[in-house]
């Protein structure tokens, strides 16, 4: 089927209670295992690539998505993650992307308005979706590095007043969250009051960025085949569901899948030496990466909704 529009797949999450997960990809098999996923799930999904995965996927990379997504029988959106320029947005419209990231949340707000706004014109015009930025999320970002003690939480007035400025479709907020795979000690914290403040101004869909698990289990796993992650920690799931009773339509997820992908890729090659055929050793990983999915889907309540 074509592929669909963020804000199709979002206002409809937003309207009827649940989110929605915004998968990064960065090869076939990712790419692969988030549609499986999708299709077995019967979920919508967003399929997101960051500026960093086209540098290192290349030109064939959105081609292969675009074209894998197309076959799908369920919603996909093929999404832009932390576009960091008005250039950058337009590649990924011209691309055949159906949803865009501007993120200028670094900027002052005139300038996180302006860039926005252009964006908006832009996307608008051939029919495609905008998700800004407003606040700082903690951690690390490819072209974005945030101390934790810098992070800034957006204020509900002014993510009000950014939206009826900047004509953005849905919004990234900044509740407590980080990238990767060391969010806090403990129970890292999610401010689902100020999301229900945000959304008690804002009709739009938001967006929940490094809303990953880190399930321990895939932790160990991975470190007990020669891995070495120390202090990880991820978003309890009954506060991922608190935080989409809320509001929260778009659920960003990446760490999970690095984390799958990785522990089953180490435990391949410690337990059978003498494999070298490529297929074996990506295919479980593949494997282990929809099932991840899979539960995420199930957990977001997005399964069953197509
Ligand atoms: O928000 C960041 C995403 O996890 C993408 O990370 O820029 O390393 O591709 P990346
Ligand atoms: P995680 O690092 O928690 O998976 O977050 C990914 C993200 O927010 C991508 O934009
Ligand atoms: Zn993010």
């Amino acid at each position: 089927m074509p592929l669909t529009t963020g804000s199709d797949i979002l206002n409809a999450a937003r309207a009827g209670g649940y989110g929605v997960g915004a998968f990064n990809t960065n090869d076939m098999e990712i790419t692969q295992a988030i549609l499986e996923a999708a299709e077995s799930t019967r979920s919508p999904v967003l399929i997101a690539l960051s500026e960093g995965a086209l540098k290192y996927g290349g030109a064939i990379l959105p081609k292969l998505v675009v074209e894998l997504a197309r076959d799908a029988t369920v919603p996909v959106a093929i999404h832009l993650d932390h576009g960091s320029s008005y250039v950058s947005c337009v590649r990924a419209l011209r691309l055949g992307f159906t949803s865009v990231m501007i993120d200028q949340s670094h900027e002052e707000e005139e300038v996180n308005v302006r860039e926005t706004a252009r964006v908006v014109e832009a996307a608008h015009a051939v029919g495609v979706s905008v998700e800004a930025e407003i606040g700082r999320l903690g951690g690390v970002e490819e072209h974005v590095v945030v101390a934790e003690e810098d992070a800034i939480l957006t204020k509900p007035d002014e993510a009000e007043r950014f939206m009826h400025a900047s004509g953005a479709d849905y919004l990234a907020v900044a509740i407590g969250t980080s990238h990767g795979a060391n969010k806090g000690k403990g129970r890292p914290y999610v401010d689902i009051e100020r999301i229900r403040a945000i959304a008690a101004r804002i009709a739009n869909p938001l967006v929940m960025h490094g809303a990953s698990g880190v399930p321990s289990s895939l932790v160990r796993r991975l470190n007990e085949a020669g891995g070495d992650l120390a202090d990880a920690s991820g978003i309890h799931e009954d506060d991922v569901r608190a935080a989409v009773a809320e509001g929260i339509a778009k659920i960003n997820t990446d760490t999970d899948l690095r984390l799958a992908f990785t522990a089953r890729v180490r435990e391949v090659l410690r337990d059978e030496p003498k494999q070298f055929d490529p297929r074996k050793i990506l295919g479980p990983a593949r494997d282990e990466m929809r099932a991840v999915v899979e539960e995420r889907m199930r957990v977001f309540g997005s399964a069953g909704r197509a």
